[in-house]
């Protein structure tokens, strides 16, 4: 259908079938689904009548090909125009086969991999009758309290940028009319969701324009960039107003100056907290401003169901607003192809045979492999096959290890670490005891524990929080691992055998307790489906860890927000002019965390050395070209990241000490040594000044590089303009 057709469908529409159409509900609403009637005390306290559901644009979280065909056969029926449903779901990491969660892929820094997962991800959710996922999340986080650091990339906005593109072309693919193995991509949550104060969800932003825009924005423009469908606004504020009803926020920035043409949809009742946040007096008020912000689904509630034909009949609001909305919506409808064949990619057979295939699979384990980091090994691991391993904790034998938003994946499908390990070297190598649950232990779990691990010659402990304690409303604000299982690792240290800790959990922890006290430290995160088969080739060797943090680990979360790219400070600490006392500084604690950013070990060590720049100026028109020699010192095969950073060292505003710029990935022999270059241009060292101008300053940088955003090597370089 042409723009024109569509408008003709516009025209022929009621005021009724219009504001309908910028409705989404859940799929119990609708007749065909398995779980209809369930709601239909909630569908009358909403006031959603029948002819409502009818006239229903679009569906949120109903799947299965089966039952998504069943509803748009009969939704066609009762739809006078004959406009079929969108079906909309959360595929965040996965639809049944579960890779790892987004954070645990920022720390793969490997956009392949970020990129096959979506696409499996939307390959099983379209054969499902899914049409668009609600990924990527691209919030840039610092907070590691906030439950949904877990669906983040991370703290870097240029890492979190090359993630979005890779997630929305996973998603996507190039031809999303042709190809019914993609599907559309909703960037979310616009803008600076990342940002809430304490790390409490759905808690205020507030920011300068300048620091979203230098941080925050990037990778949602990214996304856009990529050609992300469509845009979710945040539940937070962002200056004051609720981004749902933020037109500033919506129209100038996302319509206007991004350029985006898509669909908006509101987060689920995000219209209708207006009225708790303080915007609206009442649903009336709410529907106003978000639909004069450019709001066109709203999701879940129905202030513009109940209010919307008012304001276009009192004039207060213009009907070609709603138009417009329409018209985006139904564009999407198209792009789809669904005018043609609402069904599109739901098919049954395809879906049993693609869902948990082996293909699948095998993408899953080594997406877990690539995003386990090791943080620590005192020459433990890996371990050999003639060891004798007691696997205690209770990840021991767990499937709770997809992790938040993995709500169509089953735990029962999920290979726990302990039949990974076995599954390598065999039953009789290890005994296994659970030690504690993941917030209570009894004494004979203890004792049980402790006689395991009595004959073994390494203790494998696999702890970390139940995967309720993150993801959305999941803030925490004591990141510790829970007592009992640090009262675990206290217990069993007294055995004086070599210990190794795996951790599943959704966010960076403070690891008091832990890292202080094993000889190696394996950060697993929720590795989804195939994790404990992909922990135990690490474990083992059979794989060696790749993975670099891309968030910090706090020192202790009274340090917390502490990430890399921060602001040096009047009085920074370690100055050669600096004073005892009167310095940027804790008095009880390191400002540094304990594991930075890009940091990760291997099973092999290299070396940095003849760090050099081609010149000591560069111009707009010469970049300069930074070398240096890697030396794998080891003895094992290992894989680097060598990572570039800069630092401006007097800009119009302050500069971060680090920024990271560039990355590259080698594979070396022992005794191998490889030059890696760099090329870095003029454009790279732009940056948001105090009017907004993105623009660079000629003057002295810092280039930065090695392993991890901490040990570098520093040379110095001017641009000259
Ligand atoms: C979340 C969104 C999600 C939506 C629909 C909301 O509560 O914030 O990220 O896409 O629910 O499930």
């Amino acid at each position: 259908m042409t723009d024109q057709q569509l408008s003709s469908l516009i025209r022929q529409m009621t005021i009724e079938e219009k504001i309908s159409q910028l409705l989404q509900l859940a799929g119990p609403f609708f007749e065909g689904s398995e779980s209809q009637g369930e709601i239909t005390g909630p569908m009358e306290a909403m006031g959603v009548s029948e002819e409502l559901v009818r006239n229903t644009g679009s569906v949120l979280g109903l799947t299965g090909a089966k039952e998504v065909i069943q509803v748009q056969e009969a939704h066609l029926k009762k739809n006078r125009l004959g406009i079929p449903l969108l079906f909309m779901a959360d595929i965040v990491h996965g639809y049944k086969t579960i890779f790892p969660i987004p954070l645990a892929i920022g720390c793969s820094w490997d956009m392949d991999i970020a990129e096959r997962t979506s696409a499996i991800a939307a390959a099983e959710a379209s054969a499902a009758g899914v049409h668009v996922t609600f990924a990527p999340m691209v919030d840039l986080v610092r907070d590691p309290r906030w439950g949904r650091v877990m669906e983040s990339t991370g703290e870097d906005p240029f890492l979190n940028s090359e993630f979005a593109r890779a997630f929305v072309r996973g998603s996507q693919g190039t031809n999303l009319t042709q190809d019914r193995s993609r599907v559309a991509a909703c960037v979310k949550h616009f803008a600076a969701y990342g940002a809430a104060e304490g790390g409490r969800d759905y808690n205020t932003v507030d920011m300068s324009e300048r620091q979203m825009r230098e941080y925050y924005l990037p990778a949602y423009r990214a996304a856009l960039d990529e050609g992300s469908e469509m845009v979710m606004t945040a539940f937070n504020t962002v200056d004051g107003i609720p981004a749902t009803g933020n037109r500033r926020l919506m129209r100038d920035l996302l319509r206007d100056e991004l350029g985006f043409d898509g669909v908006l949809i509101s987060d689920w009742g995000a219209v209708k907290e207006m009225i708790p946040h303080g915007i609206a007096a009442n649903e009336a008020e709410a529907a106003y401003k978000a639909i004069e912000a450019g709001v066109d689904i709203e999701m879940m509630t129905l202030c513009y169901e109940h209010h919307l034909k008012a304001w276009i009949e009192n004039g207060k609001v213009n009907e070609s607003l709603i138009d417009e909305a329409v018209l985006r919506i139904l564009k999407l409808k198209h792009k789809l192809g669904l005018f043609d064949n609402p069904y599109r990619g739901a098919n049954i057979e395809l879906e049993e045979k693609l869902i948990l295939s082996e293909a699948h699979r095998q993408i899953a384990r080594d997406a877990a492999i690539k995003s386990s980091v090791l943080l620590k090994n005192d020459n433990v691991l890996p371990l050999q096959e003639e060891q004798k391993i007691a696997l205690i904790g209770p990840f021991a034998q767990n499937g709770d290890i997809l992790g938040p938003w993995s709500w169509m994946g089953s735990k029962d499908e999920a290979v726990q670490l302990y039949s990974g390990m076995v599954d390598l070297v065999g039953s009789a190598q290890i005994d296994t005891a659970q030690g504690c649950d993941i917030e209570t232990m009894t004494e004979a779990q203890l004792a049980e524990a402790l006689a395991v691990a009595e004959h073994a010659d390494v203790i494998v402990l696999a702890l970390g929080e139940h995967s309720e304690m993150s993801g959305e409303a999941g803030s925490r604000g004591d990141i510790t691992l829970p007592q009992v299982q640090r009262e675990l690792i206290t217990a069993l240290k007294s055995l004086n055998k070599p210990m190794v800790a795996v951790l599943f959990n959704g966010r960076p922890l403070d690891l008091h307790g832990v890292y202080d006290q094993v000889d190696a430290l394996l950060e697993a995160w929720y590795p989804g489906t195939e994790g404990g088969a992909a922990i135990a080739d690490l474990l083992y060797g059979k794989q060696s860890p790749t993975a670099r943090l891309s968030m910090s680990f706090p020192y202790s979360v009274g340090q917390v927000p502490v990430y890399y790219n921060h602001f040096n400070t009047g009085r920074p600490q370690g100055a050669p002019d600096a004073q005892v006392r009167y310095v940027s500084q804790y008095l009880d604690m390191p400002n540094e965390p304990l594991y930075p950013f890009g940091y990760g070990l291997s099973y092999t060590t290299f070396e940095y050395n003849e760090a050099t720049l081609s010149s000591t100026t560069m111009t707009e028109e010469q970049p300069l070209t930074i070398k240096v020699r890697v030396t794998n010192t080891g003895n094992r095969k290992g894989e680097e990241l060598v990572q570039l950073y800069v630092r401006d060292l007097s800009g119009e505003v302050v500069r971060p000490v680090k920024e990271l710029k560039a990355f590259r990935r080698i594979i070396l022999e022992p005794g191998e040594s490889q030059e890696v270059t760099f090329t870095l241009a003029e454009e790279q060292l732009r940056y948001h000044h105090s009017n907004l101008e993105f623009k660079s300053d000629s003057g002295d940088f810092f280039a930065f590089i090695g392993g991890n955003s901490r040990d570098v090597t520093e040379l110095k370089f001017t641009l000259t303009k």
